[in-house]
């Protein structure tokens, strides 16, 4: 099987890692793990999210966050926005890209932005509308897709259905994601087919969190079909406040070590995230979720 000849990381710790942590991360933390991302070479960092902050009050500083980060040349930082008022907001801050993120479970797409699916879709319309107006990039996210914390078994057509439908309005990637992290390969390539006959592979993402532990073996699955565009975050930060129980996220360390050692991610400095990863985690009060991170410190500490 010919794998990709060149793979992408969008790393999304500053997002999906810190908006599930109940230690409250300053501002200013947040700017400098985005800085220090960007100088180890990752080319797309999520930033924050232009939510609700009585939903998500840990992203309540997102226009401050957008406000006072330097922007690299050459690297993206899209954020999330849920509606218009998160776009309106978002472009007032200077984002040139925005997520909209929906779900291919209808109960989780009533718990995390309060709609039905198909609401939710009437809802990005517009937001995709005015995105394009103002010449902002436009991604789109689908969580649950190989399962759901309220409602179980994900059926890969359910995801390919609303797949379809941000193509169409315009997402020019696809990100699916294993929300709950109980996907495994075998289901993992049923769902990309399913969702292939829909939407480019080009065109598609994995974000896969990692509670079953199986998130760089499902990369891995999604690389053979010919997937190359990963989300991952620092040290495996992350989680849904909307999934209770769901692990981080796989950790960007680990995608990048799996990813260096097929020849297809150039232009990362491992060393420089491992060390990041650990920054990170010691504010949180923790050690990184990455095995490599874990095993380069070590070494470092060794020498
Ligand atoms: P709602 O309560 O139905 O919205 O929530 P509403 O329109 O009735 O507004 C309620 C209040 O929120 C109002 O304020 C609005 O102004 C305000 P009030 O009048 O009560 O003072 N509001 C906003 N404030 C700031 N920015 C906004 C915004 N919109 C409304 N954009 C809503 C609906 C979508 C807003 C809410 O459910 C929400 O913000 N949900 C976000 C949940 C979230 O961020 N989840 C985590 C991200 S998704 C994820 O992690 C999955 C992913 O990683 C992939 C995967 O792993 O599967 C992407
Ligand atoms: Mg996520």
């Amino acid at each position: 099987m010919t794998l990709p000849s060149k793979a992408r990381i969008v790393e999304v710790g500053p997002r999906d890692g810190l908006q599930n942590e109940k230690t409250r991360v300053s501002t200013a933390v947040k700017v400098e793990l985005i800085a220090r991302l960007g100088r180890a070479g990752l080319k797309c960092i999520e930033a924050t999210a232009f939510v609700s902050p009585k939903w998500v009050p840990q992203m309540a500083d997102s226009a401050e966050v957008m406000a006072a980060i330097e922007r690299l040349p050459g690297v993206a930082y899209p954020v999330l926005v849920p509606n218009m008022k998160g776009l309106e907001a978002a472009i007032a801050a200077g984002a040139e890209e925005v997520a909209v993120f929906g779900a291919a479970s209808e109960a989780f797409s009533r718990k995390n932005i309060n709609c039905s699916i198909a609401e939710s879709l009437e809802r990005f319309r517009p937001v995709a509308e005015a995105a394009h107006r103002h010449n902002v990039k436009l991604r789109g996210y689908i969580s649950c897709a190989l399962g759901c914390p309220y409602q179980g078994e994900v059926a890969p057509a359910a995801v390919a259905e609303v797949a379809r439908a941000l193509f169409e309005m315009g997402c020019y990637e696809i990100s699916l994601g294993d929300t709950i992290g109980v996907g495994t390969p075998g289901r993992t390539q049923e769902m990309i087919a399913a969702v292939a006959r829909h939407v480019p592979l080009k065109k598609l993402a994995g974000h896969f969190h990692d509670t079953y532990g199986m998130a760089i073996a499902n990369i891995y699955a999604a690389l053979e079909m010919g997937v190359a565009v990963f989300d991952a975050a620092i040290a495996g930060l992350g989680g849904c406040p909307y999934a209770e129980g769901a692990a981080g996220n796989v950790a960007t360390e680990d995608v990048v070590y799996l990813l260096q050692g097929l020849g297809i991610a150039p232009g990362i400095d491992l060393a420089a995230l491992a060390e990041t990863g650990a920054w990170i985690a010691a504010e949180l009060g923790r050690k990184p979720a990455s095995k490599t991170a874990l095993a380069i410190l070590a070494k470092e500490s060794a020498r």
